[in-house]
């Protein structure tokens, strides 16, 4: 059989053109979402005499066989017949002969192919706001083993404060949960029907537009042909999800990377998530949180390749569209991929409360509380800032920490200095004082974690 759309041509496609031209390589993804779609279609067309139940029915089988056929990997898809589409329907004619030629009734391949990526991407949409679910779990699982372990709070990768471990890990656990809230929330713009928009301007066929979303799962129907076949914003707006979720991960996993180190040795990653050198036996790498940082280059190029695809495009479809799935099944496919690791690395890390402490006995991260000590007994924070400063470099200078300055090397700096000093710099106080909604004390991480635990 020739082209579908062959009979106003004289010539056969050159080879090279055909090669060029076809999508079948990338779009046999979607082959269950258009088969679902056409059966939708063919039930429909049915139900509103635009062809017999009869045919409706004949052709639905035909679907079905080919369904079953698939399963079982007996079809072959050819470049000849260029996308799923078409090859879909060729293999239906062939299976039921030229009845299988009244599917297209009232259709396009252009309100088609949209209606298929909307099927798939709702679907994967929905599997992957599980997925951030299991990183939640995990994150939420560890913070609960950990609301007394204290690690050094950064800010310019410089110690600045000590903080809860579990409130270090639950400020990832809310970064995930607003991802997932979004993923959630851009379902209400996905869940919109284009079929029956037909080629960009509807069809003088009486088609039920309502009948065919709702069998679908639909929500709505889109209430201009024009724009159901040329929207591509449902998937503009995952990329767009994509990639914020995906910088959440490479942060973390730029997190993970920097705590494997020996300079840190805050956590050891298992060895099942960690791969060795060819040459130096004693390296254990985290090549898995490194290759979910570098994964964060295509899905970010796989958004700014669709926004420069569409930015220039006239209205309705135009075939630089085809060129709108590619990106989003790499970004399905490695957001999925990178979530299912993500999340049993994550579980199975070992956590070095040890070391963490340790990490926090040697430093000056308390000089804040000195600063508020003072300020409490009346001084101005500004002066006691200044007056904290001094009392800092004077450690420095006697290479001691700020719990090991006797008072009366305190009360050099002020008079306001008595022993309660001690209680007040003890890590586990500086990190107990934060009481604040939302801060590190202890009793708030619990809460938190309480409230955490609620959403997942
Ligand atoms: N393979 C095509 C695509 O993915 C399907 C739509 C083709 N429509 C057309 N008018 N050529 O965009």
């Amino acid at each position: 059989m020739s082209k579908l759309w062959g009979g106003r041509f004289t010539k056969p496609t050159d080879k090279l053109v055909e090669e060029y031209t076809s999508s079948i390589g990338f779009d046999v993804k979607l082959v269950l979402q258009d088969i679902q779609g056409s059966k939708a279609h063919v039930k429909m067309l049915g139900k509103c005499s635009i062809i017999t139940e009869e045919e409706a029915a004949q052709i639905t089988e035909g679907l079905q066989s080919i369904e079953k056929k698939i399963e079982n990997e007996e079809v072959e898809f050819s470049v000849e017949d260029e996308d799923i589409h078409m090859n879909i329907e060729k293999l239906l004619i062939e299976e039921i002969g030229p009845v299988g030629g009244k599917l297209h009734t009232g259709r396009s391949r252009n309100d088609q192919v949209a209606t298929d990526m909307h099927l798939y991407l709702k679907e994967k949409t929905n599997q992957l706001i599980g997925l951030v679910e299991a990183v939640q779990k995990a994150l939420a699982d560890q913070a609960e083993h950990h609301v007394e372990t204290i690690i050094p709070g950064y800010t310019h990768l410089q110690r600045a404060q000590p903080v809860s471990f579990a409130h270090h890990l639950l400020a990832y656990f809310w970064m995930f949960e607003r991802d997932k809230q979004r993923l959630q929330d851009s379902i209400k713009r996905i869940d919109w029907s284009p079929l029956g928009a037909a080629a960009l301007a509807g069809t003088p066929y009486p088609v039920d537009r309502k009948m065919t979303a709702e069998a679908l799962g639909f929500e709505n129907v889109y209430p201009n042909s024009l724009d159901a076949v040329s929207d591509r914003d449902f998937i503009l707006e995952f990329l767009s999800i994509s990639s914020i979720l995906i910088t959440h991960i490479s942060r973390l996993s730029e997190e993970l990377i920097l705590w494997s180190s020996q300079e840190f040795d805050f956590i050891e990653l298992d060895d099942a998530f960690c791969t060795g050198s060819s040459i130096m036996p004693q390296k254990k790498n985290p090549d898995v949180p490194e290759l979910l940082r570098g994964k964060t280059g295509r899905i970010y190029g796989n958004l700014m390749g669709l926004l420069t695809l569409l930015k220039g495009l006239p209205l309705a479809y135009n075939k630089d569209m085809q060129e709108d799935k590619e990106g989003m099944f790499d970004t399905v496919e490695t957001l999925d991929g990178a979530l299912s690791l993500l999340a049993p690395m994550l579980a199975s890390m070992e956590v070095k409360g040890a070391n963490m402490r340790q990490a926090v006995n040697e430093d000056y991260s308390n000089a804040t509380d000195i600063a508020d000590y003072l300020a409490v007994k009346g001084m101005p924070f500004r002066d006691a800032h200044a007056v904290i400063g001094q009392v800092v470099l004077y450690a420095i200078e006697q290479g001691k920490y700020l719990l090991e300055l006797k008072l009366d090397e305190y009360q050099q700096f002020s008079e306001l200095f008595e022993d309660d000093i001690y209680e007040k710099l003890a890590p586990d106080q500086v990190v107990a004082a934060r009481s604040s909604e939302g801060g590190t004390g202890f009793k708030q991480v619990k809460e938190q974690l309480d409230l955490a635990k609620k959403h997942i």
